[in-house]
């Protein structure tokens, strides 16, 4: 069987570093892992457009900002298609058909849309495309027969619900769909990148970003603002690195050679907590460390976005012949889904009889 990955994001803004140690890391180091026979990576337009249907100029623009994201993280449109969801419109065709397969209470069970219901105060009218969205990424999934989607932790209900539609779709129809498997990265404090506000999630919404296209000088204002351990008052104080937001971004970011290169007082983390919780060690310190990590991290990741900013229309080309490729394999699959819950009339010999 081929090994194939489909991923995405939805664009209603740039990437920032809580996407990039949560997923894009990880699809990067997939793609080149060379294990893969296809890889798609869909900016989600049409699911944006569920819960901002009022402002299609804020998803449109933020379409080039996400492949630019894409391709400053080292996504490379050589070995991937980068495709635009809207652009393949095969995908609302399979999502009419699976909405059949899945009852509303179902739905209402999925614990990603309870908590955006609640963010976004949908809980006295929620519209039916939002409420019927993780059924229409069952669709962006299989349409692709993806093997490994390698997505953010909060996208777990979503594969867990899309993995159900494959074996309903299967047991009723015969066995036409493939059974997606999700990859998460496998450090765990990549799974959930808390907020510069100590927040527990990093969110546009919130405001608690460090965005990817951050320029040197924002990243180091974010980084020196940061909630750290709230009761370590003073330098001698021991202070707590659990659940402490610059501790959890070394943890997600920081390799043994920035000590080396940056501050050899210290051969690891692990020594550096150490004094922390011991007591002695000012939050200022650790923060113009963790400052240079990530500068150290986000560098390479800028200058390719701004040299791709240079070549827009190059960048539009991609996506282009992204979206065709991923159109030719959804209209296949979506061939195989009508034969195989027989309403491909025209197409079946047996029809007329
Ligand atoms: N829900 C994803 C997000 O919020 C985007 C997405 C849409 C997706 N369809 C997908 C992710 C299919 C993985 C697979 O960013």
């Amino acid at each position: 069987m081929s090994k194939i990955i489909l991923t995405g994001d939805r664009p209603t803004g740039r990437l920032h570093v809580g996407h990039y140690v949560g997923s894009l890391k990880e699809r990067v180091k997939l793609q080149n892992s060379g294990e893969y026979d296809e890889i798609y990576i869909m900016i989600a337009d049409a699911q944006a457009l569920t819960d901002n249907a009022e402002h299609p100029e804020k998803v449109r623009q933020n379409i080039m900002n996400v492949a630019l994201d894409y391709l400053a993280c080292g996504i490379d449109p050589e070995k991937c298609h980068i495709f635009i969801q809207s652009m393949v419109p095969e995908l609302t065709e399979l999502t009419f058909y699976y909405m059949n397969l899945v009852t509303v209470s179902r739905v209402q069970r999925n614990p990603t849309v309870k908590a955006e219901i609640q963010q976004r105060n949908f809980e006295a009218s929620i519209p039916v495309g939002f409420f019927c969205y993780p059924i229409s990424q069952a669709a962006d999934i299989t349409a692709f027969r993806a093997t490994t989607v390698p997505v953010g932790e909060d996208q777990m209900p979503m594969i867990e619900q899309c993995k159900e539609i494959v074996h309903k779709f299967n047991s009723v129809y015969g066995e036409t769909l493939t059974d997606p498997e999700i990859v998460l990265p496998s450090n765990k404090s990549c799974l959930r990148l808390p907020g510069i506000d100590g927040k527990a999630k990093m969110s546009k919404s919130l405001g608690n970003c460090i965005y990817l296209s951050d320029e040197e000088d924002v990243v180091k204002k974010k980084v020196m603002s940061m909630f750290t351990d709230p009761n370590h008052l003073r330098v001698e104080d021991p202070g707590q690195v659990e659940g402490n937001p610059v501790f959890i971004y070394l943890d997600a970011f920081c390799k043994d050679e920035y000590f080396e290169e940056f501050w050899p007082e210290y051969k690891n983390l692990d020594e550096l907590k150490a004094h922390y919780q011991r007591g002695g060690l000012g939050d200022v310190k650790v923060k113009k460390f963790l400052n240079k990590v990530l500068q150290a991290e986000l560098a390479p990741i800028r200058a390719r976005r701004k040299e791709w900013e240079q070549k827009l229309p190059e960048v539009f080309a991609i996506l282009k012949e992204g979206s065709k490729a991923a159109e030719a394999k959804a209209a296949e699959t979506l061939q195989d889904v009508k034969a195989a819950m027989r309403i491909n009339y025209f197409d079946d010999a047996d029809f007329l009889n």
